[in-house]
This record gives C-alpha cells, sequence and structure tokens, in this order.
C-alpha cells in the first residue's frame, strides 16, 4: 500500500458550523465582569467594540453555529487545509510514533489567523461599519485583518508591538500592500501609548498596550469598531474549522490521535486544533492527551495566576476570569511575538483549570532546534510560535521510541516562518538566548491583580 503523506479534503468538506466547546463542558466559565459594578456584563456593555453578529457569538452556549455562506466562500480559497503525514520527520527521529500536522501556513496570510478575520470583517461589514482597529504581535494576525479588510472593503488600522516591528519590517508592508495602516506601539496617537511612554521611553511594547492603544481608538472613533486575533470565545469558535477538518482526515488515514499538541499565545490555534477532539471526549468517544505548550518566559498558564484580570494594560477591556501573569507583565524581548501575551483565553484557561489540558513550557533555543530538524526533514520553514509545538510533538515521539510504543501524535502547525527569518539567522549566528523573565516584575504584575468579590 502507498504511504500516504497529505489526506486532502475537497471545498465541500469545509466545516458549514463553528464548533461551540461551552456545549459540552460540565462547567462554562465563569462569567465575564464590568470592572466599573464588578457584574457580569451584557451585549450591550460590548456593543461599543463589537458587532452584534460577534456578540451573540461570544456569549452563546449552542453547539454549533451556522458559517455564513459569504464566510465560506472565502475560506474555500485556502480551505481545507492539508493534514500531513510528518513520514519523513518519523524517519529522522527513529521512532514508532505517527507524526501528523495540520498545515495553516496555506492560508493567504501565512497562519490560522484568516480564519477568524474574514468572519470578524464580515459582520462589521454587515453592520455597516467603515473601520476595524486591532494589536498585532508577530505580524500574523494585523496581515490576516489587512486581508479580510481588501475583501470586505474595510479600513484598518493596526498597532503592531514596536519589538516585532522592528524585527519583521515587511510585515508592515504585507498589511500596506491590502490598503492597512501599520503603527509600532506605543506610539505616541494615543493616551494610552503616550502614557506608557512618558513612564518607558524604550518601551518595546507589549500585546496588552497595543490592544489598548486599538481599544482607544475605537471607542473614540466613529463608525469603528475592534477585533482581536485570539482570546475571545467568538475567535476560538472561528478556529474550530482545524479541528473539524483534522478530524475527517483521520477518517481518511484510518487513525486517531492518542496525543493533540498546539501553541499557545492568546489560546487560538490551541483551541482550534483540539476543541472538536475534546468535544468527542466529552459527547463520550475517544479520550485524548492535549498539550499546550508555551514559551517558558511568558509561561502563562504554568506559572500564572488564576483570576479576573483585564485584558490590557491601560485597563480599558472587561474583566475576564483566566490564567494571567498580571496585565502589567512585560516578557522579555524573544523570537515568538504571537506567544508574548499576559493572559489566556478564559476557555482554555477552563479546560486547563478542569485537567483535560496539559500545559507545558520551553525556552526559545530549544524551540528553535526543533523547528530546524522539523524543516529539514518535512521541507516547511515554521513559524517560531508553532515551534513550540514542534518541540513538545518530537519530545512525545522520542519518548514512544524510548517506551517502545507507537503513538499518533497531531499538532497543529499555525503557520509558516517567512517574515521571521531574522530569527532564524539570529538563531545560526548564536545570538539568541534563553532570557529568564523577571521574578520581581511577575510578583509585582500579579500583586496588581484587580481584586473582585468572590
Ligand atoms: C503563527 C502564530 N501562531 C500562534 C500565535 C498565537 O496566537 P494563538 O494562541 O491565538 O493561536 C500567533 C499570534 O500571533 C501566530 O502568529
Amino acid at each position: 500500500m502507498m504511504d500516504t503523506v497529505k489526506y486532502l479534503l475537497t471545498e465541500e468538506d469545509i466545516p458549514r458550523f463553528w464548533y461551540n466547546l461551552v456545549a459540552d463542558l460540565p462547567e462554562p466559565p465563569p462569567p465575564v465582569l464590568h470592572p466599573g459594578t464588578g457584574q457580569p456584563i451584557g451585549p450591550d456593555d460590548l456593543a461599543p467594540l463589537f458587532p452584534m453578529g460577534v456578540i451573540e457569538q461570544e456569549v452563546s452556549a449552542e453547539r454549533y453555529i451556522e458559517i455564513p455562506g459569504p464566510v465560506r466562500d472565502i475560506l474555500r480559497q485556502w480551505r481545507p487545509s492539508p493534514l500531513y503525514r510528518a513520514r519523513r520527520l518519523e524517519k529522522a527521529l527513529d521512532t514508532p510514533a505517527r507524526i501528523y500536522y495540520k498545515y495553516e501556513g496555506v492560508s493567504p496570510a501565512g497562519s490560522h489567523k484568516p480564519n477568524t478575520s474574514i468572519p470578524q470583517a464580515f459582520y462589521n461589514k454587515q453592520q455597516g461599519i467603515k473601520r476595524i482597529t486591532t494589536e498585532t504581535g508577530a505580524g500574523q494576525w494585523g496581515s490576516a485583518l489587512a486581508l479580510a479588510g481588501a475583501f470586505f472593503g474595510l479600513e484598518i488600522q493596526v498597532f503592531m508591538v514596536k519589538v516585532s516591528f522592528q524585527q519583521k519590517p515587511y510585515r508592515r508592508a504585507f498589511m500596506e500592500t491590502f490598503g492597512a495602516t501599520c503603527i509600532a506601539s506605543p506610539s505616541d496617537q494615543t493616551e494610552s501609548g503616550r502614557a506608557i511612554l512618558r513612564e518607558h521611553p524604550d518601551s518595546t511594547g507589549s500585546l496588552g498596550i497595543a490592544i489598548s492603544e486599538a481599544v482607544e481608538t475605537a471607542v473614540r472613533t466613529p463608525d469603528t469598531r475592534y477585533a482581536l486575533g485570539s482570546v475571545l470565545n467568538h475567535v476560538l469558535l472561528h478556529q474550530t474549522v482545524i479541528g473539524q477538518e483534522a478530524l475527517r482526515q483521520f477518517d481518511l488515514a484510518g487513525d486517531y490521535p492518542d496525543i493533540v499538541i498546539g501553541c499557545t499565545g492568546g489560546g487560538s490555534n490551541f483551541a482550534g486544533i483540539a476543541f472538536p477532539f475534546l468535544g468527542e471526549q466529552l459527547r463520550g468517544g475517544k479520550a485524548v492527551e492535549i498539550i499546550a505548550v508555551e514559551p517558558a518566559n511568558c509561561p502563562t498558564l504554568t506559572k500564572g495566576r488564576y483570576a479576573y484580570d483585564f485584558g490590557d494594560t491601560a485597563h480599558l477591556t472587561p474583566l475576564v476570569k483566566m490564567f494571567t501573569l498580571g496585565s502589567t507583565f512585560i516578557p522579555p524581548g524573544f523570537h515568538a511575538g504571537g506567544l508574548r501575551y499576559h493572559g489566556m483565553a478564559p476557555l482554555v484557561s477552563q479546560v486547563v483549570k478542569l485537567g483535560y489540558a496539559n500545559p507545558r513550557a520551553y525556552h526559545q533555543q530549544e524551540c528553535f532546534e526543533a523547528g530546524v530538524q522539523f524543516a529539514r526533514a518535512e521541507g516547511i520553514l515554521p513559524a517560531p510560535e508553532a515551534n513550540h509545538a514542534i518541540r513538545a510533538t518530537i519530545d512525545e515521539a522520542l519518548r514512544c521510541r524510548e517506551e517502545g510504543i507507537s503513538k499518533a501524535i497531531l499538532f497543529n502547525l499555525c503557520g509558516h516562518g517567512h517574515f521571521d527569518m531574522q530569527a532564524y539567522s539570529d538563531y545560526f549566528a548564536g545570538k539568541l538566548y534563553d532570557q529568564e523573565y523577571d521574578e520581581s516584575e511577575l510578583a509585582m504584575a500579579l500583586a496588581g491583580l484587580p481584586s473582585v468579590a468572590a
């Protein structure tokens, strides 16, 4: 029999519904709170920030939510994404493990992010919104929203974390190609940005600061809303096309994963690959071991506290219960900008809290080592964020070799690294260091968590 390398679906097989894990969880995540009143917020509180179509999804407990036709039509451009069997990597590792990866780098922006930028732009357009503001860390989300803006005729303004803006100048040119504006954050264009610059003129920025700038701009500009590329329930929901496709592709392969692995920044690509499999398990299907991989110097799930916190640094967002390092925590400037967020999606936090997923943290050098080994075997150059998932995958495959067992391991190759070559150059030049985060800064940020009545 031929050794199949990629399992492909047709455009007809693109899921017609998004899958909402909330419907199957024994306990839903605690409510989002208004920071002023401490009371659960309602749809009207979110209306200045998001269009109603998105807000309805944010609070929905329905198991399946229909994907609008115009959204599915655009998803056809790159979906269904391929599921690969990493046969050459298996050989290189001399492992009995069966390694599979879902490749989201086939999207026009190079990552999983367009899976949610397209529907978010759609619902904004439907409501007559003219402009969307956002933040971006790695540049992948900003690129994805820029692309969606071009498809739907919306103006897009992106605040890009300064350290990434400097590391990846071509991401800005990419966004500009699609008609978007890209500004290094912290900037002097918002009160939040100016406040940071007054105190820290050399600030390299953080996702928390960039979110503050984007939210502030959205709220004070007419016909403008804000879009977030991760963390929130509706974003995780949109990403479930990944795992739903993977379920069907495993049918084609005649296999089923024992282990599912994703890297976690705000939690969206991890949720996208893992939640549909977890849903099967919660409805009586086969149990899977789920591993969430994060960077050791922004260790939200492994070192953070499960508490109510703000999503941004200037405290303009509602309070969400999540694993957090404290909204003022600024991680060292390592080369995986998409994973430098102080918090974690409330739904992913709840899944970890309930014991359905195990978090794990790695330093960047061991992740780049894994990414290079993967690239040399499989021919795809991964985004530095994805290297975290690859590290865990290789470690699990090596464990299979030691123990002489064959497990099926699935990981999400959430993006390619073609705009991240400076990071790879630094790695090859021996200029990439495993910097530790500052323990006293973390303690201070945690001490500053808002107090919320039980
Ligand atoms: C390629 C890639 N992977 C992962 C992430 C992390 O985000 P999330 O945890 O929401 O998937 C990002 C964020 O920018 C990214 O660009």
